[in-house]
């Protein structure tokens, strides 16, 4: 497992080195948009060919599901790439963006990696095996009262039905926290999570490659990851509710009575 993480942490640096090689030209950058709200440049594919590379280039049977170049191969071992999270920020050259990379093996998430170029911070967890930040470990925060949290969110910009209930949540944790961060990375919030600097998340609409590696480190840093409601499939639904046990509780309390019907 150690050989896994290590090739994932070499291909991380990678794609994190990309995008910090195209920071300073930014606003130069020629942007695509792949639909409302959703943006590609340059830099999302050339940081996702170098993680893919890289990882190949140690296991080339392994396969890929990456979020600019979709499925590869098939096989026990699959690595969900996002190149680069939070390409909205990173186009408009505020420093808040992140690779994350995971392996999934056998369906069990084993390994992941959560690179933030702009600070240099590596977030990382092996199944079984703890969380770490730079090497250390990391633990979800022990806070117990939601009063005195920090949680954060991501907003439904892409699916407009999402956008009701979503502000009658905002509302409502607003009130009954001590304050809401939205820095726009959904895999470097989890991470937070992960190192005790957020109590708590929540987003809908999120994808695998988002999640994927976010979720094992929380986990491994004794947090919970789940639905908003019940103990469905949160990666085929993309909706997440995140926290240390007592926060994650207390987060759903305050977020089901929201929901839509169907839900
Ligand atoms: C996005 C970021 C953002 C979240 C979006 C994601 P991308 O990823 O994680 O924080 O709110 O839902 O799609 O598109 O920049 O890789
Ligand atoms: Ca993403
Ligand atoms: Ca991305």
């Amino acid at each position: 497992m150690h050989a896994l993480l290590n090739t994932a942490v070499k291909a991380a640096r990678k794609g994190g080195e990309t995008a910090l090689r195209h920071l300073q030209h930014v606003h130069q950058l020629k942007v695509h948009t792949k639909q409302h709200n959703e943006f590609v440049t340059k830099v999302d594919l050339e940081a996702e060919e170098a993680i893919i590379e890289t990882i190949r280039e140690r296991y080339p049977d392994h396969a890929f599901l990456a979020e600019e170049g979709g499925q590869t191969g098939d096989g026990d071992h699959v690595w969900i790439i996002d190149p680069l999270d939070g390409t909205t920020n990173f186009i408009h050259g505020f420093p808040v963006f992140a690779v994350s990379i995971a392996l999934r093996i056998k369906g069990r998430l084993s390994v992941a990696v959560i690179y933030d170029p702009n600070r240099q911070e590596i977030f990382t967890a092996i199944r079984g095996q703890g969380a770490q930040m730079d090497g250390r470990r990391i633990r979800v925060s022990n806070r117990k009262d939601l009063h005195e949290t920090l949680i954060g969110t991501g907003f439904p910009y892409r699916t407009k039905e999402h956008i009701e209930p979503y502000m009658k949540m905002l509302a409502s944790v607003l009130v009954n926290t001590a304050g809401i961060r939205r820095p726009g990375a959904a895999a470097l919030d989890l991470a937070y999570v992960a190192a005790a600097r957020l109590d708590g998340f929540w987003e809908f609409g999120l994808q695998e490659w988002d999640i994927a590696a976010g979720s094992l480190i929380v986990r491994e840093a004794g947090g919970l990851i789940s639905e908003l409601q019940g103990d469905g499939d949160y990666f085929r639904s993309g909706n997440i509710v995140v926290g240390n046990p007592k926060v994650h509780a207390a987060l759903r309390k305050l977020l089901i009575p929201h929901l839509p019907e169907e839900s």
